[in-house]
């Protein structure tokens, strides 16, 4: 059988950054060629802090319109909006029963991001995150999820809570890896290279859809060091060398051969070479975009499809789990 991919995103900016990209999405587009994919917007996940519900709605339909844009084939793969298709939910519901409240309170993004609006005001939602998380994967019997770096701590408690349940009572969850790919899987924020890519650092990341001239300044005035050799060394250099994975990502050329090409030359050729390499991967990308937004009733149409699809793969495995518990046949 062909094995089972699942992966998701927020619709929690008018973007999707260069970080999403590099980290997940390019392999969510390359895996549609050997797996059987299941993708979606994940618009419950985002409903966790506040958030405005017109902004939300476009945001979803520009999120969606975006995934089509960086090439996931709706034909290839069922390419769905979350809330869609309620079993997430209702499988949520059984995960957390068996989560034990200490260990999804050790979840570091949880701290992360509840301590941000103050601990206090953090939403329950914020708390089980990671179990919706969990049986968005584990509802479609998925083998490999292809993320960024800083989702492995939440594949490793849908693992746990894979491996339990199964224990518990009987096989009935394909344990799932965690497909991060070396190399990309933490891109940084331009501006504090030791911090990874994020919307919350505007000036620090790069969104595919930002203006092209934002974009080119944003890379021209992005923080490298003192020295003035370009070499690829995230420990001691890790503006030039998130600048080099970067620049290698969009150019196909591998980093040691960037590396040579810039022997005797400045950061300031790096930037821009770099900044030229984006923009010729982010200029034609919007404009797919925009086309795509022209007609909204199409994406909904695209998404209603690909949702009776992902039911009848989510249907069977709540039935089973519903079984599995004891629960008296409806
Ligand atoms: P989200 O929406 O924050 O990010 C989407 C994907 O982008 C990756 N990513 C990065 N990769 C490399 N460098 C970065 N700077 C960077 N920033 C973000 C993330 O690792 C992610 O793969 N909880 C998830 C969404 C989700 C999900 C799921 C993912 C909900 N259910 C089930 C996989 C399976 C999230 O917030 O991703």
């Amino acid at each position: 059988m062909t094995p089972r991919v699942l992966s998701g995103i927020q619709p929690t900016s008018d973007s999707f950054h260069v970080g999403n990209h590099l980290g997940a999405l390019q392999n969510w587009v390359a895996m549609q060629e050997t797996h059987d994919c299941v993708y979606f917007i994940a618009d419950m996940h985002a409903i966790t802090v506040e958030q405005d519900p017109k902004t939300l709605r476009n945001r979803t339909l520009l999120s969606y319109a975006q995934l089509l844009a960086l090439g996931i084939d709706p034909n290839k793969s069922t390419l769905i909006v979350q809330s869609h298709v309620p079993e997430h939910a209702q499988l949520m519901w059984v995960m957390s029963s068996i989560t034990g409240l200490g260990e999804a309170n050790r979840m570091t993004q949880f701290k992360d991001k509840s301590a941000k609006g103050g601990a206090a005001t953090a939403s329950v939602g914020l708390l089980t995150y990671p179990i919706l998380q969990a049986a968005d994967i584990l509802l479609y019997q998925a083998n490999a999820v292809p993320v960024g770096e800083d989702q492995r701590q939440h594949l490793e408690l849908t693992r746990d809570l894979a491996i339990r349940f199964n224990g518990r009572f009987g096989e009935t969850f394909t344990v799932p890896e965690a497909h991060i790919v070396k190399g990309t899987a933490k891109i940084q924020d331009l501006q504090d290279p030791t911090a990874k890519m994020s919307k919350s650092s505007p000036s620090g990341c790069i969104n595919l859809l930002d203006p092209l001239k934002t974009t080119e300044k944003k890379i021209k005035s992005a923080v490298t060091d003192s020295d003035s050799v370009v070499a690829f060394d995230p420990v001691n250099k890790a503006g030039v060398s998130n600048l080099l994975t970067i620049m290698s990502a969009y150019t196909g050329t591998a980093i040691p051969e960037l590396v040579k090409g810039f022997e005797g030359r400045m950061y300031g050729d790096l930037k821009k070479e770099t900044a030229a390499a984006v923009l010729s991967f982010v200029e034609p990308l919007q404009a797919k975009v925009d086309s795509y937004m022209t007609d909204p009733a199409e994406l909904e149409n695209l998404m209603r499809k690909s949702s009776t699809r992902a039911r009848e793969i989510a249907s069977k495995t709540l039935a089973d789990v519903h079984d599995k518990l004891g629960f008296v046949h409806p």
